[in-house]
């Protein structure tokens, strides 16, 4: 079953437009669970059911590959929570070390365009056939999805915290914007590939040399239903509350 945020009672009933938030169904029901005095004694029935659909739209969030992603994408008002939602994120030292390129309207044809020819440059001594196919899908990526944001690391390099973990805070707003994106009814992809990782393609969107491309998020309305896919076997990565007996703490 293709099960979306929206099949699951969250969606708009306006035909085309994937969702509607006037009423939010969560914001009255989330309320002070937890009282002053710290003890929690179990959330109302109407909290859970909150929580349910949160839980359930979590669990069938899937990827949607960029060519099954049409328009529309996101409506102003819903990219903007959808970005808000994405850079709530844990964020040691609150560095906020990531910023977000959208593109949209013009400019995605623009940006496929540029990075396209970037690609062609870059790659020069490749087999003219072989050049075109990609040049093109490069292109293509970006100006056929209503919807793209790059998520781009921007570390604080004055700081004690280490990059790594600065970088996993870039990726914890990417996955945070793909479950904000299916909530609201729409499909996205989370891709890397050249477009992320080539210094030309960093030069067409103006990184900063300490910058990368964390993620690419192609995003859109899906045009199928993404097939399900075999999902971690928590047997086999799950240990519980196991410790070694005698560490090698050499
Ligand atoms: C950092 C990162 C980079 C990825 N890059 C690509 C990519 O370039 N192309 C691609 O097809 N999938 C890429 N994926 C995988 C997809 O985003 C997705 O996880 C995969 O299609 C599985 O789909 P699911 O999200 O429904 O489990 C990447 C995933 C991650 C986490």
């Amino acid at each position: 079953m293709c099960e979306s945020a929206e099949s699951l009672g969250q969606g708009a009933a306006d035909g085309k437009r994937p969702m509607a938030h006037n009423s939010d169904p969560y914001r009255q029901e989330v309320s002070p669970a937890i009282p002053a005095g710290g003890v929690y004694h179990g959330a109302p029935s109407s909290v859970l059911h909150a929580g349910e659909h949160a839980l359930r739209s979590l669990e069938s969030r899937r990827s949607v590959g960029q060519g099954f992603l049409s328009e529309p994408g996101p409506r102003r008002e819903e990219l903007f929570r959808i970005l808000s939602i994405a850079t709530c994120v844990p964020d040691h030292g609150n560095l906020e070390p990531w910023r977000l390129i959208v593109f949209s309207d013009d400019t995605r044809i623009a940006v496929g365009e540029r990075l396209s020819a970037a690609y062609r440059h870059e790659n020069n001594f490749m087999e003219l056939h072989r050049l075109e196919k990609f040049a093109n899908s490069v292109c293509q990526a970006f100006s056929c999805t209503p919807l793209t944001v790059l998520v781009i690391s921007s570390p604080s390099l004055m700081t004690n915290i280490p990059i790594s973990e600065q970088e996993a805070s870039a990726a914890a707003v990417c996955m945070n914007m793909l479950n904000a994106v299916h909530a609201y009814g729409f499909g996205a992809k989370w891709v890397t590939g050249w477009a992320a990782s080539s210094t030309s393609a960093a030069a067409v969107y103006g990184l900063n040399t300490h910058e990368r491309v964390v993620g690419i998020i192609h995003i859109g309305t899906s045009t199928e239903c993404p097939k399900e896919r075999k999902r971690p076997d928590l047997n086999r990565i799950v240990r519980y509350n196991l410790i070694e007996e005698e560490p090698n703490l050499t």
